[in-house]
């Protein structure tokens, strides 16, 4: 079984890890290989989800990191060239296939789960941000200047977290920063953690 996320604050997001504690019978006995994706540094997202697989009886085989273009399109400070983002999903392409090749020949990865990522995910950041993946937020914030209340947003939150009221986008308490409706606004009327849209990370920009 092959577990994908990607890492938040050194963390699995609060969807995934709801998703396994929810499904905890399904992976009892199982064999995972987990791949975690993040921006720049997964320190203990793979072994943090690693652990939460073990609670619930599973064997986890091994992890492989990769860089891929971050999503926080609201973050200057963290955004890439165009150039630089798709050099990231070709070498990811790469990793994946050598990845492959040694779980086949039985000397599976083991990036993520040692004692070095568990230490420096938890002082680099868990120790401070450990809040933002323990709970969903009353997120995203709408500008209801931008907003056309087309309802694209609503209709993708993988956690029924927004609803169209009276044209105008509205979002509950359950969201789980993932950016979706970030990325896919018509008008940039969303953002989550940052304030203003800088890039919307869409899939067909990196074919
Ligand atoms: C709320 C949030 C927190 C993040 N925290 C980290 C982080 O701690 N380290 C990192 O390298 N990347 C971090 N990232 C970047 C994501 O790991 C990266 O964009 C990942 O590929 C997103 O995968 P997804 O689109 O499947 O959620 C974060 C992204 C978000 C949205």
């Amino acid at each position: 079984m092959i577990n994908i996320l990607g890492v938040y604050f050194s963390n699995a997001p609060k969807i995934v890890q709801d998703f396994i504690s929810a499904n905890k019978i399904l992976f009892e006995n199982k064999k995972i290989f987990i791949i975690a994706t993040m921006g720049l540094f997964s320190g203990d997202g793979t072994g943090c989800t690693a652990r939460l697989f073990r609670k619930y009886d599973a064997t986890v085989l091994g992890g492989l990191h990769i860089k891929m273009p971050d999503c926080i399109g609201d973050e200057k400070v963290l955004k890439k060239t165009p150039e630089a983002n798709k050099a990231l999903v070709l070498q990811a392409e790469n990793k994946i296939t050598a990845a492959v090749s040694e779980l086949k020949a039985g000397t599976p990865l083991k990036q993520g789960l040692g004692i070095f990522c568990h230490i420096a995910g938890l002082f680099g950041q868990r120790l401070w941000f450990y809040k933002k993946t323990a709970e969903y937020k009353k997120k995203p914030d709408i500008d209801e200047d931008k907003c056309i209340g087309c309802g694209r947003c609503a209709k993708l939150c993988p956690m029924d977290n927004i609803c169209i009221a009276e044209s105008k986008a509205k979002s509950y308490d359950r969201c789980t920063m993932c950016y979706r409706c970030f990325s896919h606004c018509p008008t940039q009327a969303l953002t989550i953690l940052g304030k203003h849209v800088y890039e919307q990370c869409l899939l067909e920009n990196y074919k």
